[in-house]
């Protein structure tokens, strides 16, 4: 059993984050979105993994995620030199892939649940393909699945106007070699893609061996600012372990589920968690609040905030507003300098959002 993850793409729904990295390195409590996956596949105990890379941010998840060492996989890099689609990633992906049964993983979802028992039945009822479903109050923002009463799949149809069902195809799928007949079968869709969903379509038509199964748990696509928010406070409530390893000083109360890295100072500042703070922070006057996400090289002065994901070497200084749901890109710098300003100063990326409520 091999692994393929999906990493190419531009980030669109993730500007201006996007503009200057991978969205599959977003970190989500300061680890990148990417190595959950990479982790989830080597818990099941796959470590021949491929991942798909685009010419834009390719060498940069090559550099941070390395040869799979770290994680105890082999990881092959593998360049997609256009977004011409999933199914397309595959057949790229094929020299890799050989006749190997693989999962493929888009390295933008999170999942809750353990890969362990899908992976069991995928093998037990030896199928060409094994799909996830969860429910969602948007289908036609995904591939969605229309299934019979004992769950068999009749159909899949990618972004359909009408959805004949909310059960939407998770990122996650396991194959056997079967896909790639499947594959050369199909044509590009309406958005010039060659859609997987069209493939797995084809297996069901040629009446190969194809099941669904619904997912228990949470299930996160991290492709826009609140999805980020919301993968940031899930993970900060079910994984973070305590551990203080910074300077904290008398003035200061740390609350609850915090961890706070080697390297950093709290000041005169109160953390009520689930709070991370990675390391080389500097916090000084501060109210850190629940499901906050503070990654190395950040200094945060005067300020106020919580539900907030604060990127590497981000400054804030003298905000005395709450600063709430917010994503705070790398060496951005929020200032006020008088008490009460007169003037707002700007320079902001394309893109940027912000709101004064
Ligand atoms: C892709 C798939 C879609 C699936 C989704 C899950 O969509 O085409 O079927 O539901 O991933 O994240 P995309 O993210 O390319 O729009």
């Amino acid at each position: 059993m091999k692994a393929l993850i999906l990493s190419g793409g531009k980030g669109t729904r993730l500007r201006p984050l996007t503009y200057t990295g991978a969205k599959q390195l977003v970190p989500v409590v300061n680890k990148p979105i990417l190595w959950y996956g990479i982790e989830a596949i080597v818990a099941a105990g796959i470590t021949d993994i491929g991942i798909i890379i685009s010419p834009e941010t390719g060498q940069e998840i090559q550099v941070k995620t390395g040869d799979g060492e770290k994680f105890g996989a082999n990881i092959t890099y593998i360049l997609q030199d256009h977004p011409l689609g999933l199914a397309h990633a595959v057949k790229i992906a094929q020299p890799f892939l050989g006749d190997s049964p693989f999962i493929m993983y888009l390295g933008d979802n999170l999942i809750e649940d353990s890969l362990d028992s899908f992976f069991t039945a995928f093998k037990q009822q030896n199928l060409d393909a094994l799909i996830l479903l969860r429910k969602v109050s948007n289908p036609s923002a995904f591939g969605v699945a229309k299934v019979d009463e004992q769950g068999r799949v009749l159909q899949l149809i990618e972004k359909p106007k009408v959805p004949p069902s909310n059960l939407a195809l998770v990122g996650v799928y396991f194959f056997s070699n079967a896909i790639h007949q499947a594959i050369a079968s199909i044509q590009p869709s309406a958005r010039g893609e060659l859609e997987i969903t069209d493939a797995i379509q084809a297996l069901i038509d040629f009446e190969k061996p194809v099941e669904a199964l619904q997912l228990k748990g949470w299930w996160l696509d991290t492709g826009k600012k609140d999805d980020l928010l919301e993968a940031n406070r899930i993970i900060l409530d079910t994984r973070l372990e305590i551990s203080i390893e910074g300077d904290i000083d008398k003035e200061s109360q740390i609350i609850g589920r915090v961890k706070i890295a080697l390297g950093s100072k709290i000041i005169n500042s109160t953390v009520r968690g689930p709070v991370i703070i990675g390391s080389g922070c500097h916090i000084e006057n501060c109210f850190i609040g629940p499901y906050t996400s503070i990654a190395n090289g950040v200094t945060l002065l005067e300020a106020d905030l919580e539900h907030s994901v604060i990127l590497q070497g981000a400054q804030i200084k003298s905000i005395h507003q709450r600063i709430v749901d917010s994503v705070i890109g790398q060496r951005a710098k929020i200032e006020v300098t008088p008490q009460r300003p007169k003037a707002l100063r700007f320079l902001i990326g394309d893109d940027s959002h912000i709101e004064l409520t």
